[in-house]
């Protein structure tokens, strides 16, 4: 988590976290959801895709979204610390048994798993006298965690026979929803729709389960998968593999120039020489490395902005500092100028999707590999 943040003069480099884009992506996935009776679960793990948790999740939650999604028991006990009004985390990462003692004292929903774990739940929920509140996992394709589907009636009549576990959700999650008509979604979508057929044929209560699948991109792709409860996560932050989505990314990330120099023609710049300077060059050094999350891959082949203007990294990135070519700017820059590396500027932008190109990753890899050094400013 990202500690309380100093005031910002001790900073020369920094994100920034636009709730208006967060509100607007949002927006964005409720107009997917034409039932309004689907509500959403706001995939907040991994301290918000980076963004900074405690700032995210009460803006979600002022507009409308009123289930959050964590991975581990410590994200849990973080976000009831920082938004104690919302009743709904479910723990989306798999418990071990170890752990399921402290969901059970804390109270959480957690995801269970298999069928394996259910005697040692049960026994713990007996000893302790909490009800266990479990949305029922259900490995449709995906292949990691998860009951076979064929299970199901086995799973549910030992559910019912539990007097301390209170079925809350049957969920499962899609392993290719970031390929547009991929055959394997439709597999998973149809095993799905028929285990919540045989779920809600076979509950005393059905209507009073969570029934969810959807990640963001299957919210914007396929309708059929909303269910009750959908699960975006990427798309709140403004990202998706949809092509023409309006969505907004709503982190920005800057660092400031700390030293100009001009060097001529043959200097080489950085550790490894790996970039030597073909002309006379004006070079900005740049307060931020690869311990604040720009990866040293996108040494000598990723763009920042300044100035409007687009201008490449040169030289290896090091853990602490960057060097950029300013020559073609052709501008006197001042020492302590603020170079985006991620954000707009004029014509410009760059994204996260931009850096995991040429990272050849997601843009989830990029904004959770943000330092935790880097303090996140709200803007707007
Ligand atoms: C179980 C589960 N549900 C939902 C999500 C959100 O997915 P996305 O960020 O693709 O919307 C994730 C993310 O990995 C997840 O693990």
């Amino acid at each position: 988590m990202i500690v309380t943040p100093l005031p910002r003069q001790y900073y020369s480099k920094w994100t920034e976290i636009s709730p208006a884009a967060l509100e607007h992506n949002l927006k964005q996935l409720k107009r997917a959801c034409r039932d309004p009776q689907t509500q959403i679960m706001g995939v907040v793990k991994a301290n918000a895709y980076g963004h900074n948790v405690s700032q995210v999740a009460p803006v979600l939650w002022r507009a409308g979204v009123s289930h959050f999604g964590v991975a581990t028991l410590g994200e849990a006990l973080y976000l009831r610390q920082i938004l104690p009004e919302a009743e709904h985390i479910l723990i989306l990462g798999a418990l071990t048994t170890d752990q399921y003692h402290l969901a059970l004292e804390e109270g959480f929903a957690f995801m269970f798993h298999t069928l394996s774990h259910l005697p040692i739940l049960e026994g713990l929920a007996n000893g302790t006298g909490k009800t266990a509140e479990v949305h029922l996992k259900v490995d449709t394709g995906m292949g990691r965690v998860g009951i076979r589907p064929e299970d199901m009636g086995l799973a549910l009549d030992q559910l019912a026979k539990t007097e301390r576990i209170n079925l809350r959700g049957i969920c499962s999650h899609l392993a290719t929803s970031d390929r547009p008509n991929c055959p394997h979604i439709a597999r998973q979508l149809q095993i799905f729709a028929e285990v919540v057929a045989y779920a809600r044929s076979h509950l005393r209560e059905p209507s009073a389960l969570m029934y969810h699948i959807a990640n963001s991109d299957a919210v914007f792709q396929y309708p059929e998968a909303h269910y009750n409860l959908v699960r975006p996560g990427i798309s709140l932050y403004g990202y998706g593999g949809i092509p023409g989505l309006a969505l907004k990314p709503a982190l920005a990330l800057k660092a400031q120039i700390t030293q100009l120099k001009v060097v001529p023609a043959g200097t080489a710049l950085g550790y490894g020489r790996t970039f030597i300077t073909q002309r006379p060059s004006q070079i900005g050094v740049v307060a931020i490395g690869y311990a604040d999350g720009l990866n040293r891959l996108l040494s000598n082949r990723q763009d920042v902005l300044l100035r409007g203007k687009r201008l490449p990294l040169v030289g290896r990135v090091s853990m602490d500092q960057a060097a950029i070519d300013l020559t073609d700017l052709a501008a006197e820059v001042k020492e302590g100028e603020v170079v985006t590396l991620i954000g707009s500027e004029g014509q410009h932008s760059i994204t996260a999707q931009d850096w995991a190109d040429q990272l050849q990753t997601i843009p989830y890899e990029v904004l959770t590999s943000l330092g935790t050094r880097l303090p996140r400013w709200s803007v707007d």
